[in-house]
């Protein structure tokens, strides 16, 4: 029996109450997956409408985009690595990938990973309202292991990768064959999970391209009144090497009838197959 194995079984033993009288003992196991660190989620941002307004009618557009998003990914192949983006910036990127996170991770009370790989303008530390000084460029430029840096946030099963200390070079590193790699060690770490990943806009940033190589899907965000048409035509050409999954057409003002009353509401997203 390998060492892995032993410690393996001795872990089993001791979840099951027996093994070697020693109760309360914790065991660290080689390569362990889930995350050391707790930091529970501080959400102030009224947007994150999917933890402090749950009832209301943004959240749940929210959540017919987690279950359009679950449709169109479980097939044969579980198509769970999946990017945000927008063609330009302030589209609602963020927003979208963590309202989207946080309903999965809410709805299956599983893990479900956020990564930060927005980082010329990450946001999510603040939209979750985390102090995190390591993540993903600490990963990128030194080498580290990405289990050393997620977060566990406490909201439902929630792992969340912050984007690291502020670089020079944020183009350089995403394109970098080291992304690659922790592209693909965050998919055999959650093969079976999803990852949402939060990422700059197309336009003006190439590397979107290199992590949309990489990524099964991706959620394109356009935003009523700041996305012009020639930029969505534009960003969707870029990306016509990934697999565009869809578009959230996010902050509409609509106004609907339902019978009897004539209601208004806003910031809502949509979500529609686009092809
Ligand atoms: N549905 C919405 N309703 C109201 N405000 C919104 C909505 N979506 C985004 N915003 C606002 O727009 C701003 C940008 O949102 P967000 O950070 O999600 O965009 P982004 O595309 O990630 O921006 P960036 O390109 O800077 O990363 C924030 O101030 C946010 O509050
Ligand atoms: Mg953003």
């Amino acid at each position: 029996m390998s060492r892995i194995e032993e410690i393996l079984e001795k872990a089993t033993k001791m979840r099951k109450g027996g093994g070697n009288g020693e109760k309360s003992k914790k065991m660290s196991l080689p390569g362990a997956k889930l995350p050391k660190v707790t930091r529970r989620a501080r959400i102030e941002n009224p947007n994150v409408v999917t933890v402090l307004d749950p009832d209301s009618s943004t959240a749940e557009e929210y959540r017919k985009l987690k279950s359009m998003v679950v449709r169109l990914t479980k097939s044969d192949e579980f198509q769970n690595m999946l990017m945000v983006t927008s063609s330009v910036g302030g589209e609602g990127k963020s927003l979208t990938a963590l309202n989207l996170a946080i309903t999965l991770a809410q709805e299956y009370d599983y893990t479900v990973l956020l990564v930060d790989a927005d980082l010329r303008r990450p946001s999510l530390n603040e939209y979750l309202g985390i102090h995190a000084d390591i993540g993903l460029t600490d990963c990128l430029v030194d080498g580290m292991g990405v289990g050393n840096a997620l977060i566990k946030t406490g909201i439902g099963g929630l792992v969340y990768l912050p984007p690291g200390r502020r670089v020079s070079n944020p183009g350089d590193l995403l394109s970098s064959s080291r992304m690659s790699e922790i592209m693909k060690e965050i998919k055999h770490r959650y093969p079976d999970r999803y990852v949402i990943i939060d990422t700059p806009p197309v336009l003006p940033f190439a590397e979107v391209l290199s992590i949309g190589a990489l990524v099964d899907g991706v959620i394109f965000v356009v935003r009523e009144g700041v996305t012009s048409e020639e930029n969505l035509k534009d960003a969707v050409g870029m990306l016509k090497n990934a697999n565009i999954l869809g578009a959230v057409y996010n902050a509409a003002e609509s106004v609907f009838f339902d019978g009897h009353y004539k209601y208004k509401y806003s910031k809502y997203s949509s979500y529609y197959r686009d092809r």
